[in-house]
C-alpha cells in the first residue's frame, strides 16, 4: 500500500496479548489482534481515524444500530509469505464494496485514504499476528455501525467505522453438507441481498440453525420468488461443475458479489475451464446429480476460502457427492492461495503489499 499523509491518533498497547493465544489451535473469529482501529462520522464528517488497543466500547442502548440495524461490513485477509512480507489481496475491492453497502443502508461512505492508511498502521502494530504457513491469515473485519442515540426510525447522523482482525485458519475444517432452501429466502428483488448488511447474515441463523439440527452446515438460498434458481450459500458463494463446465450464478440486487467468486472465474478463465455465469436451476442440478453428471459443488468466500460440498438435501432427499480425482475446488483454492502467498507471479495484480 503507497503510505498516505492521513493522520491517524495511534495509542499503542502496553502489554500485547500474542502470547495467550494458540496459533496451532484457532476458533474462527474468537481471537482478536491487539489493536483495532475507529472512527467517528459527526457533524457531516469522518473524523481523525484512531488506533487503540481492541477492547469493549461503550454505547447508549438507544444507539441506532441496535434498534434498526443499519450496519454494513467486509471480510478481507492479508497473508504472510516466506520472507516475512505481508500481503492483502484485492483490498480495492473490499473499500469499494463496503461503500456501495454503506450507500445502500444510507451511510456516508468512508474516505479510501482512511481506510487505506488505517489497515497499514494496524498491519504495522498486529504484524506477528498474521502468521507464515498454510492456511494462515489474519482475518480483518471492516464494519460502520449508526451510533446516533434516538429510537425514530430513521437513519443515523452518526456512525463509527471499525477495523478489527483476528488470527485465522480455515473456516471450515472439512467437506460441508448444505440443503436446498426451499420456504426461506435470503434476499429480494428490490433489497439488500448485494449489500454486506448485517442483517442479511441474521435474518439466515433461523433457517440454517433449522439446517444443522437435521445434520447440515448451510443453506444454498434460492430465489424468493420460484424457489427454482440456487443463488449463494449464507457465508458464501457458490458453484457447480457440471461434467468439465463450471457454473455460477449471475450477481444482481439478491447475490454478493463476491471477491472470491470473481477470482475462481478469472482462474477458470486463465485455466481454459468453461465458466458458465448464468441462473442455475434447481431442477437441472438434481437431475445431473441424478444422472452422475454433477461432478462437485464447492463454496468460495474469503473467510471460507474454497470448500467442499459433499452432498446435498432437495425435498427430502440427500444426494451424495463423492470425491473425485482433481476436483476443480482443490485446484483453485491452490491456484488462490499460491497468489495470495506470493508463492507464483501475480498476473492479474491482486496482491497488495501491506
Ligand atoms: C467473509 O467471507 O468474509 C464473510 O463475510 C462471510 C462471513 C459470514 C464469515
Amino acid at each position: 500500500m503507497n503510505s498516505t499523509d492521513i493522520q491517524l491518533d495511534i495509542e499503542k498497547v502496553e502489554t500485547s496479548r500474542i502470547d495467550q493465544v494458540d496459533f496451532s489451535n484457532l476458533q474462527f473469529g474468537k481471537q482478536y489482534a491487539d489493536h483495532m482501529m475507529y472512527c467517528d462520522y459527526i457533524d457531516g464528517e469522518w473524523q481523525t481515524p484512531k488506533i487503540v488497543p481492541y477492547g469493549p466500547m461503550e454505547f447508549e442502548p438507544s444507539a441506532k444500530v441496535f434498534h434498526y440495524g443499519q450496519a454494513v461490513f467486509e471480510g478481507m485477509k492479508a497473508f504472510k509469505d516466506d520472507d516475512g512480507q505481508i500481503w492483502l489481496f484485492r483490498p480495492e475491492q473490499n473499500f469499494e464494496r463496503i461503500n456501495k453497502s454503506s450507500k445502500r443502508m444510507a451511510i456516508p461512505e468512508f474516505p479510501k485514504e482512511h481506510f487505506f492508511a488505517s489497515l497499514q498502521a494496524l498491519l504495522k502494530l498486529d504484524q506477528d499476528w498474521v502468521k507464515k504457513g498454510q492456511g494462515n491469515s489474519l482475518y480483518i473485519r471492516p464494519f460502520v455501525i449508526a451510533t446516533e442515540n434516538g429510537v425514530s426510525a430513521s437513519e443515523s447522523d452518526r456512525y463509527r467505522f471499525m477495523i478489527i482482525g483476528c488470527p485465522a485458519q480455515a473456516y471450515y475444517n472439512k467437506p460441508i453438507k448444505v440443503i436446498f432452501a426451499q420456504d426461506y429466502s435470503r434476499a429480494a428483488d428490490g433489497g439488500v441481498g448485494f449489500a454486506k448488511a448485517a442483517g442479511n447474515y441474521g435474518a439466515q441463523f433461523y433457517p440454517t440453525k433449522l439446517a444443522k439440527e437435521k445434520g447440515l452446515d448451510q443453506i444454498i438460498w434460492t430465489d424468493a420468488s420460484s424457489h427454482e434458481y440456487l443463488e449463494e450459500a449464507g457465508t458464501m458463494n457458490i458453484f457447480f461443475r457440471i461434467g468439465d463446465k463450471l457454473l455460477t450464478a449471475p450477481t444482481n440486487d439478491r447475490i454478493l458479489d463476491g471477491v472470491t467468486r470473481k477470482s475462481i472465474i478469472q482462474l477458470a478463465k486463465d485455466n481454459d475451464v468453461e465458466v458458465i455465469v448464468d441462473k442455475v436451476s434447481v431442477k437441472y442440478i438434481v437431475e445431473a446429480a441424478r444422472k452422475g453428471e454433477l461432478k462437485e459443488i464447492f463454496g468460495a468466500g474469503t473467510a471460507a476460502t474454497v470448500v467442499r460440498v459433499e452432498g446435498f438435501e432437495y425435498d427430502g432427499e440427500y444426494f451424495d457427492l463423492p470425491a473425485i480425482d482433481k476436483p476443480y475446488g482443490t485446484f483453485f483454492k491452490s491456484s488462490l492461495q499460491d497468489i495470495q502467498y506470493n508463492r507464483v507471479e501475480d498476473p492479474h495484480g491482486w496482491t497488495v503489499k501491506a
